[in-house]
C-alpha cells in the first residue's frame, strides 16, 4: 500500500488532518487501533474556541455541530460561595461551543468513510521506519495480515499512549512535564443543566466544574486524589460531594439524575519537544498534553495539525519545505502559551494537597484579580475562546 501521507490515531488531531488534507487533494491512510465504536463513544472534553468551531464549520463538517452545539458567551467562576461571570464575548467579541469531542470524532469519521477514503480500524501492532529516509513505512496487523504502508510523510497523531513518540531514537526529544497531585473524578448525568453557562469553582474541599453536552445531559468534574479508585464514588457520594463544592449563596445547585458514566481522568502537563523526527511530525496529544481545567486539549490537538495541513499543502503544491521545517517551532509557541494558561487555570482553582494556607490565599487574591479586573478578565478570556487560528495556514481562504 501506498499514500502520500500516513496518519496514526483517529483522534481529533488525525481525523482533521485527514479532512484538510483531503480538501487539497492529498492522499491518506488514517489507522486508528481501536474499533469505530470505541472512539465514537469515549466521553472526553467538550469546548471547543472560536477558531475550532469556524474550522470544522468552513470546512463543511459543522452541520451537527451548529444544530446541537451549545453557544456560550460566558463562563462563572464560583468562590466564596459566590459567583463571578466572565463575559467571554463582551471581553473578545468571540464565543465557544459546548460539542462533546466524540461528537466532533464521529462528525469527521462520517464524512470520510461518506468521501469513500481510507481510515482502518483495528489496526494493530503499528511499527515505523525509516523515518530518516524519504520514504517512511508503516507496518501494522489487520483482519489477521500484515500490512506494509509507505508514504512521504507519517503524521504522529496516535495520542499520549500512541507508539510514534516512542519510534523516535533515543537522545532526539527532549521532555517538560509536570504532574500534579490530583485528578478530575468526571461524571456524565441524564440531568438538564442547572445554570446555561460553564462554572468553575475554586472550594476548600477540591475543585468542582460544572458543565454540559446538551439540554439534558450535564457533565460534572470534581477534584479527588491522583489515585482515587472510582469503586470508592458511588453516586450518592459523587451527588453529596457535587452539592457541597458547587453550591452558591445566589441559589445555584446541581440537578441530579441517573449516571451515566463515571472515570478518572489525571492531570498532567507535558511538551515534547521538537515536534518532527525526520519525516515524522508529532501533533496533539503524542507531542504534548494539557490539564483540562482550560479546556485546550483538542483545540490545541486542531491548531497542531492546521499548520501541518498549510505546510504540507504548499510542499506538494511547490516543492517548498519551509513550512514544514518551521513546524515544530510554529506549533510550539502556541503550545507553550497554552501550557502556561492550563497550568494557570489549574493552579488557581485546585486545593492544594497540603492546604498551604499561604498558597490558599494567592489563589484568592488571584481570583480577586479576574473577577475585578478589566485587564485580568480580558487575558483569561482571550486565551479561553482561543488564540487566533492560522487559517491560511490550514490551506483555507
Ligand atoms: N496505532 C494507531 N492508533 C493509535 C495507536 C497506535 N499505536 N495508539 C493510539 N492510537 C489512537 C487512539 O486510539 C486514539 O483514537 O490514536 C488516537 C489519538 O487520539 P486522541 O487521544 O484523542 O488524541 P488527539 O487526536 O491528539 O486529540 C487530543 O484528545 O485525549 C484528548 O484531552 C485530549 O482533548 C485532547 C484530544
Ligand atoms: C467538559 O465539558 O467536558 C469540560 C469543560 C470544560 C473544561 C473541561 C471539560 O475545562
Amino acid at each position: 500500500m501506498r499514500t502520500d501521507v500516513a496518519i496514526v490515531g483517529a483522534g481529533p488531531a488525525g481525523l482533521v488532518l485527514a479532512h484538510l488534507l483531503a480538501r487539497a487533494g492529498i492522499g491518506s491512510v488514517v489507522l486508528e487501533t481501536h474499533s469505530r465504536e470505541h472512539v465514537e463513544s469515549r466521553v472526553r472534553a467538550g469546548v471547543l474556541e472560536a477558531g475550532t468551531a469556524d474550522l470544522l464549520e468552513r470546512t463543511g463538517v459543522g452541520d451537527r455541530m451548529r444544530q446541537q452545539g451549545m453557544i456560550h458567551r460566558g463562563i462563572e467562576l464560583s468562590f466564596g460561595g459566590r459567583r463571578h461571570r466572565v463575559d467571554l464575548a463582551g471581553l473578545t467579541g468571540r464565543t465557544i461551543t459546548v460539542y462533546g469531542q466524540q461528537e466532533v470524532v464521529r462528525d469527521l469519521i462520517a464524512a470520510r468513510l461518506g468521501a469513500g477514503l481510507p481510515l482502518i480500524f483495528d489496526a494493530k501492532s503499528v511499527r515505523l521506519s525509516g523515518l530518516d529516509t524519504s520514504a517512511p513505512l508503516v507496518r501494522f496487523r489487520h483482519d489477521g495480515e500484515e500490512v506494509e504502508l509507505t508514504a512521504d510523510v507519517v503524521a504522529g497523531c496516535d495520542g499520549h499512549h500512541g507508539v510514534c513518540r516512542q519510534a523516535v531514537p533515543d537522545g532526539v526529544l527532549r521532555t517538560y512535564r509536570r504532574d500534579y497531585p490530583y485528578a478530575w473524578l468526571g461524571v456524565l448525568a441524564q440531568a438538564p443543566p442547572a445554570s446555561e453557562e460553564l462554572v468553575y469553582t475554586r472550594h476548600e474541599r477540591g475543585f468542582a466544574l460544572f458543565s454540559m453536552r446538551s439540554p439534558a445531559v450535564t457533565r460534572l468534574y470534581l477534584q479527588v486524589a491522583p489515585d482515587e479508585d472510582v469503586a470508592g464514588w458511588p453516586d450518592e457520594r459523587i451527588w453529596a460531594e457535587l452539592h457541597r463544592r458547587l453550591r452558591t449563596n445566589d441559589g445555584f445547585d446541581v440537578h441530579e439524575g441517573d449516571v451515566l458514566e463515571k472515570g478518572v481522568t489525571p492531570m498532567r502537563s507535558v511538551v515534547t519537544e521538537p515536534m518532527r523526527y525526520g519525516r515524522l511530525f508529532l501533533a496533539g496529544d503524542a507531542a504534548h498534553i494539557v490539564p483540562p481545567t482550560g479546556a485546550k486539549g483538542m483545540n490545541l490537538a486542531i491548531a497542531d495539525v492546521a499548520v501541518l495541513a498549510g505546510a504540507l499543502v504548499t510542499w506538494y503544491a511547490t516543492g517548498d519545505e519551509a513550512g514544514l521545517a518551521a513546524y515544530s517551532r510554529t506549533c510550539l509557541r502556541r503550545v507553550w502559551r497554552v501550557q502556561h494558561f492550563s497550568w494557570w487555570m489549574t493552579s488557581m482553582l485546585h486545593a492544594t494537597d497540603r492546604d498551604d494556607p499561604y498558597e490558599h490565599r494567592l489563589q484568592l487574591a488571584q481570583l480577586d484579580s479576574v473577577t475585578q479586573s478589566l485587564a485580568y478578565a480580558t487575558s483569561l478570556a482571550e486565551n479561553y475562546v482561543g488564540l487566533p487560528l492560522d487559517c491560511a495556514a490550514a490551506g483555507l481562504p
